[in-house]
């Protein structure tokens, strides 16, 4: 239905007006290419729309403004790790107070354990570690997993997503076990440390548990690296009971789907993992992530733990845990992420599904919005039921121009598929002007 030939031109026009809106970030981006690969520091900032990269001035609640002094509303809040809004004023005042009274001494401070009672709180987990990452988290909730099970492999979700983890950069081609298209320099084959399943698919599932191979299943409860593709009724109870019966430990990855409420989805539909992995917003933009166990876990995990050489097991790290993630994690989970927040948050993420939904159905295109609390996302297919069919959907051109006619009028949606991320301190009126720019859109496109 969309004209690719119109497409390309608009797509143009758009180039062009993004080059002529940013010249200081154009001038920034031509000396950062002198020095850093790719001219970024981290390469996912290559993945915007635009030309060059916009550099940023400041950020604070759901808005932050580029070095051209344009203002933005912010539906990318990080991806995720800003879902708290940005620069809250109680975690910045704690991280300053931080910063002058010891950032790191490799002893725990007195934030530790309200920060872990906290967690059990929120996710029902008794027993808490933190990480510097989510990527770490997860690295060391499936050691820990290899070793308690002596298993070789873990069981992945077809077209997830859980970092930089090597096991996890895996996915299906027909039957065989392959890298996932664009990941660089496996460490060994994937097949031998992965087996990766449908979303979805219980069938498949149990095939992979029975092999006997595989210590861990390690899960979003929804997937939301591919889209937002939602658990079909009775799938994860079907999971939790088929990792019960082939004893491998369910381990749930909630850092996107923290979206759900304040312990992600394992509180939200009352999950039973054997492990949760948390991280990008709980320290309200400071790198920290944290990883939850059963009772059960805990206790054999308790001799490695206080062992002598636990300084070598491949968990933990030198910052890891720090006073200053510790306290900005506490001043974070005390003032956010809480019921009150998503009382907000998810409402306007319910405006944005209408709104984008009644574009869509008045242009009677064939796409769809699908939500997770206050995540909520645009697609250009029928709602998926599987990663496979998801990545298949994926609509590379449309994503660009979308994400630059969006950006070009004030609005950053997160630069992965097109999702848009709600926080307390968004507005009704932010959502309104999403949908009033996609509708601009959609009749540009249509013509
Ligand atoms: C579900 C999930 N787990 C883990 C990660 C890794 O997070 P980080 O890049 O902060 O390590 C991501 C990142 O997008 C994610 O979506």
């Amino acid at each position: 239905m969309i004209d690719r030939e119109r497409l390309h031109a608009l797509r143009q026009d758009e180039e062009e007006l993004f080059a002529r809106l940013h010249p200081r970030s154009a001038a920034l981006a031509e000396r950062a290419r002198g020095s850093l690969l790719a001219g970024v520091p981290m390469p996912w900032m290559t993945r915007w729309p635009g030309s060059f990269p916009v550099f940023v001035e400041k950020a604070t609640g759901a808005r932050f403004t580029d070095v051209d002094g344009i203002e933005y509303v912010d539906l990318c809040l990080g991806d995720t790790g800003a879902m708290t809004g940005h620069a809250l004023p109680e975690v910045a005042d704690v991280i300053a107070e931080r910063a002058r009274t010891g950032i790191t001494t490799m002893l725990p401070s007195p934030d530790a354990a309200w920060v872990g009672e906290e967690l059990t709180r929120r996710f029902g987990l008794p027993r808490w570690q933190l990480a510097m990452t989510a990527t770490d988290a997860n690295r060391f909730a499936l050691r820990f997993a290899r070793h308690l099970t002596g298993r070789p492999k873990i069981c992945v979700m077809d077209w997830c997503y859980h970092g930089t983890v090597d096991e996890t950069l895996a996915v299906l081609d027909g039957d065989a076990v392959v890298p996932r298209p664009g990941a660089l320099g496996p460490q060994v084959d994937v097949a031998t440390t992965t087996a990766v399943v449908p979303f979805n698919d219980v069938e498949a599932l149990e095939r992979a548990l029975a092999t006997g191979e595989i210590a861990a299943v390690l899960m979003e409860p929804a997937l939301t690296n591919i889209g937002i593709v939602l658990p079909e009724p009775g799938y994860l109870d079907a999971v939790r009971e088929l990792t019960r019966r082939y004893d491998a430990l369910l381990v749930i990855d909630e850092t996107h789907t923290l979206c759900a409420g304040p312990g992600g989805c394992t509180r939200a539909w009352d999950l039973e993992p054997d492990m949760v992995v948390v991280g990008k917003p709980i320290g309200g933009g400071i790198p920290a992530a944290a990883y939850g166990l059963s009772l059960a876990l805990a206790e054999r995990l308790e001799g490695p733990m206080l062992g002598h050489d636990i300084d070598v097991a491949g968990v933990g790290g030198t910052l890891t845990g720090n006073a200053l993630a510790l306290a900005a994690v506490r001043a974070t989970l005390s003032v956010a992420l809480r019921d009150e927040d998503f009382a907000i948050a998810v409402p306007l993420a319910e405006r944005f599904t209408e709104g984008v939904s009644q574009v869509i159905a008045s242009a009677g295109l064939p796409w769809h919005v699908q939500r997770l609390g206050c995540r909520a996302e645009y697609w250009f297919s029928p709602p998926p039921r599987t990663g496979a069919e998801a990545a298949a959907a994926v609509d590379e051109q449309l994503d660009g121009f979308l994400h630059l006619w969006s950006f070009n009028r004030g609005i950053l949606l997160a630069p992965f598929h097109n999702m848009a991320l709600f926080s307390p301190h968004h507005q009704e009126s932010d959502v309104d002007r999403h949908t009033e720019v996609f509708a601009e859109a959609v009749s540009a496109l249509l013509g």
